[in-house]
């Protein structure tokens, strides 16, 4: 456990502009994780496998109504290819992710790639663990993410995107509710998985108080993954030309990237791509705001622009992503899964 903070401290610095008090904040949360998670930083090779949606969320750029772009699914032996690309790099786990689908054949298929993914690549090292699998496909039901998780996925990433019903409501549709999507978070610890969550630091509407507010709702919910970033509008969606908050969202999502980090000091926090893609230095100071995972794109290229959740999709290559974590001062953990330390120590209470 990090130590306790006040609402009026935590208020206190987001509401700064002093850029001394993000440089210390960043020292600071760089010393902490460097004593809690080390100075490895892990990968999750990051495979966008498809991008139908049946939501219509208001900030995404892959919403239903977005008829501007092609939709595509991968074939599971092509995902299995990526995957084995992604073994031998020495990423030894996965994020698979999609828009989100309701049709039981869908996820089906999902599970038979999943378990063929644990069988084949089991045999591909000679750990004989294979392949760590984190998802990342959305709201459904608990019986399918038990069955998911039979097939040997063991992380699952969901953001709440804001913690505030209100906030909630207002950026998601009528068929979107915040009780369900708490329900998902409840249901994924239940069964067992680490559990990610997070928000988008930005968004029209949100204010200082509703990021105070997304902390603390990250304590509560004692969760083990973190993954945030900042929101870049799309031009293609109902929020594009909203008004969004004075605050700069690319200092502040690493202000609370660094207050989660010496909150909950143990977690697994990764780096998002939207902070890549906001600013050059986004991952050098993402870092240092404490995060300790990275997921290069392993997408194939001709489906990547196709992956377009908000414009000008940052892409950086995976080899050239690993160069730069280690100039930046941190160790790269290959080989090596790279599961969040919280985990482990809740499961032993
Ligand atoms: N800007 C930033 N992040 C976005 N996401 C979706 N649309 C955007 C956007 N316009 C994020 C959401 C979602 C994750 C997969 O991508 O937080 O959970």
């Amino acid at each position: 456990m990090g130590k306790s903070w006040s609402k009026q401290e935590v208020t206190g610095i987001l509401s700064s502009r002093d850029p001394r008090l993000l440089d210390e904040l960043l020292e600071a949360a760089d010393r902490c994780r460097r004593d809690s998670v080390g100075a490895n930083v892990y990968l999750r090779g990051l495979i966008e496998f498809s991008n139908e949606c049946r939501r219509n969320c208001f900030y995404c750029g892959i919403r239903k109504s977005n008829y501007s772009i092609r939709r595509y699914r991968l074939d599971n032996d092509e995902i299995i290819t990526l995957a084995k690309s992604a073994l031998d790099a020495g990423y030894s786990s996965l994020a698979l992710q999609s828009g989100e689908s309701e049709d039981s054949r869908e996820i089906n298929k999902v599970v038979q790639l999943i378990r063929s993914i644990k069988t084949q690549s089991r045999a591909w090292d000679n750990t004989g663990r294979g392949l760590g699998i984190t998802l990342s496909i959305g709201e459904l039901t608990f019986d399918q993410y038990k069955e998911l998780w039979d097939a040997g996925a063991h992380r699952y990433l969901l953001r709440i995107e804001a913690s505030d019903p209100r906030l909630f409501s207002r950026i998601h549709p009528p068929d979107q509710s915040f009780e369900k999507r708490l329900k998902c978070l409840d249901d994924l610890r239940t069964i067992g998985y680490q559990v990610g969550t997070g928000i988008m630091v930005g968004l029209p509407g949100q204010s200082v108080n509703n990021l105070v507010r997304d902390l603390q709702f990250f304590v509560e919910k004692d969760i083990d993954m973190l993954g945030m970033g900042p929101y870049i509008p799309h031009p293609n969606t109902p929020l594009y030309k909203k008004q969004v908050p004075d605050f700069e969202p690319f200092s502040m999502t690493l202000k609370i990237m660094a207050l989660a980090r010496l909150m909950m000091p143990d977690i697994n926090i990764v780096c998002s791509t939207a902070l890549l893609t906001l600013n050059p230095r986004g991952l050098e100071l993402g870092l240092k705001a404490g995060a300790n995972v990275v997921m290069p794109v392993m997408t194939p290229e001709d489906n990547r622009s196709d992956y377009s959740l908000y414009n000008n999709k940052h892409y950086t290559r995976p080899q050239e992503l690993i160069e730069r974590i280690r100039r930046y001062g941190y160790t790269v953990g290959l080989w090596t899964w790279g599961d969040s330390r919280h985990y482990a120590v809740r499961q032993v209470q």
